[in-house]
């Protein structure tokens, strides 16, 4: 088959290697000249030293990645997200299949890359929407470390092409859901859970108080995909608690690492003048407390993340907020 990545960053370029790897054709699209022609002519991945397979090409002209296949992977950002959409939209005659990739809730909408992707795509140049999540560390799946991930759609038929098409005998197992909701909210959710288990790294709170929020955060997991229409065994499957288990301790998540140098004190601002790359937990933890005042949710995690993140709040008066709520008995309700 033929596919193209639009977005060939940390994840975007990992990708097309597994999709080379498993005899596909794959162009790769980014904004980014520099990353394009790294691609092209030294064949190294963009953001780890490690070389790319050469029948992986890249390019910088969104019609080319378009008119090469009716397969888009959808590799940027979620804030670049809506508008990379509406310009594919503008630009496309055929209808497509759209394959998320990224985990995220865009901010003030609250809504998901599917609802995004309903928006702004007209109906004639929709084919089909899937989206591919769980536990990845793109620094792992580039060395060809074994992975498994859920590829999810509304169209069962889909999911079960793109599971083949993802799926290798050596290092990748995909599984299939129908249950697009669950998939897509749990990798936004476990990403906010994952900067608060970095605050509390970075704060060195000591692995009592990780594990605690960590547990903690997969009832803000099942309340939110629950809150959305997902289902509870999705939040507790490879999607849900399988990510936030990779992401919510490991060095290799930028989340988790953001979320250390906030506590250890730095500023929003610091941390994204040194890390350029993407940072989704911190977006997500906006959304999420936005969603959390629309839709009366309690998230006492997130909401303590938000007054940390976005209004200030000294990070001992955050964690006082949370030691001080009633007591409760232990429930996931
Ligand atoms: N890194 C991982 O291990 C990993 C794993 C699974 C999912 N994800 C998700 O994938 C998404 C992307 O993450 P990443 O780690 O690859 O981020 P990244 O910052 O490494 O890469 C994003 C890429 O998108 C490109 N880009 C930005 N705006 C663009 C536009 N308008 N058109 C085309 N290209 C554009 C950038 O130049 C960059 O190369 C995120 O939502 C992330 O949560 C990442």
């Amino acid at each position: 088959m033929k596919l193209s990545i639009l977005g060939g960053g940390a994840w975007g370029a990992t990708l097309g290697q597994l999709l080379v790897d498993n005899g596909h054709d794959v162009l790769i699209y980014d904004i980014n000249q520099s990353f394009v022609d790294t691609i092209n002519q030294q064949h190294i991945h963009p953001f780890f030293d490690l070389p790319l397979p050469e029948a992986l090409t890249a390019t910088n002209d969104l019609s080319v990645a378009l008119d090469f296949t009716e397969y888009l992977v959808l590799a940027v950002p979620t804030k670049v997200m809506r508008g990379l959409l509406t310009t594919i939209d503008n630009l496309v005659t055929e209808p497509k299949y759209f394959i998320n990739v990224s985990k995220g809730i865009e901010p003030d909408t609250s809504k998901r890359v599917s609802e995004i992707v309903d928006e702004v795509i007209k109906t004639n140049h929709l084919k089909g929407f899937a989206v591919l999540t769980g536990p990845s560390h793109a620094e792992e799946v580039i060395k060809r470390k074994l992975t498994l991930l859920t590829v999810a759609s509304t169209d069962e038929a889909l999911a079960k092409d793109l599971q083949v098409m993802f799926s290798n005998d050596s290092y990748m197992r995909v599984y299939t859901s129908t249950d697009l909701i669950g998939c897509e909210v749990g990798g936004a959710v476990k990403n906010a859970i994952a900067v608060v288990s970095g605050i509390a790294t970075g704060l060195d709170m000591g692995e009592n108080a990780r594990a605690a929020l960590i547990t903690r955060g997969i009832v803000e997991i099942v309340r939110v995909v629950e809150a959305y229409g997902g289902s509870r065994d999705t939040a507790f499957g490879l999607t849900g608690v399988g990510d936030l288990i990779v992401t919510a301790s490991s060095e290799h998540s930028r989340n988790f690492k953001a979320g250390k140098e906030i506590g250890k004190g730095k500023s929003m601002d610091q941390i994204y003048a040194e890390q350029k790359q993407t940072i989704e937990g911190v977006r997500a933890i906006l959304a999420l407390h936005q969603l959390a005042e629309k839709k009366h949710l309690s998230l006492p995690i997130i909401e303590v993340a938000y007054h940390v993140i976005y209004e200030n709040m000294p990070i001992t008066d955050a964690v006082t907020k949370l030691l001080t709520r009633t007591l409760k008995s232990e429930k996931i309700e």
